[in-house]
């Protein structure tokens, strides 16, 4: 009698483990698209058991939240940091998981010294290509194989869809982004490459990116996805505008990613309203309102956000082939510091403690019912 209940309970468990293994959310979606995660520097090298199983139970793609961007691996002329981006190409490929660079070219997280001269004078675009070049070659040369898609240039358009006067348009104009395309698809001639921003369900801003990608393509500029970042709130954008992008960059020819998707929880503060940015907000009422713990009404808000995005995604999983989540918990989230310091967000899907949220797990399962 004991024997059998223990055998019994032993099976119960396999099964249990078995059942939970195949419903990671990488399971869930496996004939829809690759589902993502952003990594830090801590998460790729872990020796946390249960981060570790997280990541392996639930994505099938990694991105790198800042290790590859120009500041952190490329931080002076002569000087690499390679520790990160090897160790995040190891994780990749022992979990054989589709491995993504981020990011080439930005505006923001590279170094002053990329665009002056030692008289701090801004260089010419002779010189800024060089530069260009030169990291390119290295950084994307040396995950030749191991990365299989770049997202090559971010965050180069305003929203209404002009170019953004970053110091690469100031220097080189609107061919700065062909540029980084020429080189990365050099670099890497098997890599896909991307172009990737926010806000890109606003038309504006869209048709801008659309048009400039259809051009570079046209002049045989190799470039294949658009990537939506996906930085959402509860209530914007619409359904319908995340819509229409996803067909819109279709229709145009490229693949689309869901390249950094969260939902802020939180009242979004404006500068505009009064607030004041660079304080901390970790005290305030108003804009911080779930710091012992998120209210039941928005945690359900949340859960039917997510499960009403997927249900698009899903509806257009033939033009999908990625969605990545930006951070593997509610603790690692960038959001609980952007646009303000120090708040408790709730934007992702496994909670501070690494557990999965059950009401959103549940109304997403039903997505794909
Ligand atoms: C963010 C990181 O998550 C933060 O840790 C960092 O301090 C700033 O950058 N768009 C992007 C990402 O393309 O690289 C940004 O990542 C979030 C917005």
């Amino acid at each position: 009698m004991i024997k059998t209940t223990i055998l019994f309970l032993v099976i119960t468990l396999l099964l249990a483990s078995h059942k939970q293994k195949e419903k990671g959310l990488k399971d869930l979606f496996e004939d829809s698209f690759f589902i993502g995660v952003a990594l830090n520097g801590r998460q790729v090298s872990s020796e946390d058991s249960k981060v570790n199983a997280l990541i392996e139970g639930n994505f099938n793609s990694l991105s790198p939240e800042n290790g590859l961007k120009w500041a952190l691996v490329h931080p002076q002329p002569e000087s690499y940091h390679f520790e990160f981006g090897d160790a995040y190409v190891a994780l990749g490929e022992q979990l054989n998981a589709f491995t993504i660079g981020h990011c080439l070219v930005w505006h923001q997280q590279v170094p002053d010294w990329v665009f002056e001269d030692e008289t701090g004078a801004l260089v010419d675009k002779e010189e800024l290509y060089s530069r260009m070049r030169t990291h390119i070659q290295t950084v994307a040369g040396r995950y030749k194989g191991k990365i299989q898609g770049w997202d090559v240039v971010n965050e180069a358009f305003n929203e209404d869809g002009s170019f953004r006067e970053s110091k690469w348009f100031q220097i080189a104009g609107s061919d700065f982004i062909k540029e980084a395309f020429r080189n990365a698809a050099k670099a890497d001639p098997e890599a896909e490459l991307y172009y990737n921003d926010y806000n890109v369900w606003k038309a504006s801003k869209r048709n801008g990116i659309l048009d400039f990608a259809k051009e570079m393509k046209a002049e045989g500029i190799k470039i294949d996805a658009i990537g939506m970042q996906g930085h959402y709130q509860l209530e914007s954008p619409s359904l319908e505008e995340i819509e229409r992008g996803i067909i819109d960059i279709h229709e145009a020819g490229f693949k689309v990613m869901i390249t950094e998707l969260d939902v802020d929880v939180l009242p979004r503060p404006r500068s505009a309203e009064g607030a004041d940015l660079n304080m901390n907000f970790a005290n305030s009422e108003e804009y911080n309102p779930y710091k012992d713990g998120i209210s039941p009404e928005a945690e359900a808000k949340l859960a039917q956000r997510y499960a009403d995005i997927f249900a698009i995604f899903e509806k257009h999983k033939d033009k999908i082939t990625r969605v990545t989540f930006w951070g593997l918990s509610d603790r690692n989230s960038w959001l609980n510091n952007f646009p303000v310091r120090g708040r408790t967000n709730y934007p992702l899907l496994f909670d501070r403690n690494l557990d999965p949220k059950k009401e959103v797990f549940e109304k997403l399962a039903g997505v794909i019912r």
